[in-house]
């Protein structure tokens, strides 16, 4: 796993860029993220952003002023990461580590988030425990997932992707999510939660101890990136995949 994210740590930042580029999904993330975490207070918040990646939600939350930890698999990821905290002179702690083995004590954070990670572990099940035992009580867990495989899908929507694909090909030469002959399918006989639903994940929340389990609409930040994507990568992506913010508070 640590090979695979490595060797595509600056196609998917790249990728991962595009949610950002415009003023407008800059503003609709931090007004959804404010809310998010409005009801931890108004002070500066410990919080963890297990399976950054380039930093996605990390920066964010350093912008808004928080205390802010950064974990992932890849030291690729992790470098990158570090590289865009320094370019923005925001103080963020970067570190290698594994997000169902966490490397803190119990009770460390306010807030632990996670964005597009959840499909990607082989125990998602163990790693919500983990992240459970490391927030403090009180302590508010966010996850943001999507269900990425292509098993709901009409068959307009299946014809979308295909043309996206192909508008791809013929611009970019690259078949999008294969890389140069190595992709996500190679990974995906591991990975028990490819087409991560919210149902299943609050079902996993709920055992692990979360409550007041909740579902954020996120249908402005899709009809955002929809009108910033270039053609043929929001042919094949946007509105294809159910995607969802789940949330709740680990118990007092
Ligand atoms: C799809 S990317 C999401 C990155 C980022 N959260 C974002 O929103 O763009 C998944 C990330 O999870 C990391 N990852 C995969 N398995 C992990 C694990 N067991 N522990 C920590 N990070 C992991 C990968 O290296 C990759 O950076």
């Amino acid at each position: 796993m640590t090979a695979d994210w490595n060797w595509r740590s600056r196609e998917y930042t790249g990728r991962s860029d595009m949610y950002l580029q415009t003023e407008k999904q800059q503003r609709l993330w931090q007004e959804t993220l404010s809310g998010l975490l409005e009801s931890q207070g108004q002070g500066t918040l410990d919080i963890l952003d297990v399976g950054t990646g380039p930093g996605f939600l990390a920066l964010q939350f350093a912008q808004m002023g928080h205390q802010v930890t950064g974990l992932d698999l890849s030291p690729n990821m992790i470098e990158i990461a570090t590289e865009k905290a320094a370019e923005r002179q925001l103080n963020c702690t970067f570190l290698q580590g594994d997000a169902e083995a966490l490397p803190f004590p119990d009770a460390s954070f306010d807030v632990v988030a996670n964005r597009h990670l959840l499909w990607t572990l082989p125990n998602p099940g163990r790693a919500i425990r983990e992240w459970v035992r490391v927030l403090k009580p009180g302590g508010k867990l966010l996850i943001m997932d999507g269900d990425w495989t292509n098993r709901n899908l009409s068959q307009k929507q299946k014809m979308r992707i295909f043309m996206g694909h192909t508008l791809t090909f013929l611009t970019k030469g690259t078949i999008p999510w294969k890389g140069k002959g190595r992709g996500y399918d190679d990974m995906s006989h591991m990975l028990p939660f490819s087409g991560v639903e919210p149902g299943k994940v609050i079902a996993l929340m709920e055992a692990a101890g979360i409550e007041e389990l909740k579902e954020y609409d996120v249908q402005h930040l899709l009809a955002a990136d929809a009108e910033s994507f270039p053609l043929a990568y929001r042919l094949s992506f946007i509105d294809s995949h159910r995607r969802f913010i789940v949330a709740g508070y680990k118990h007092s």
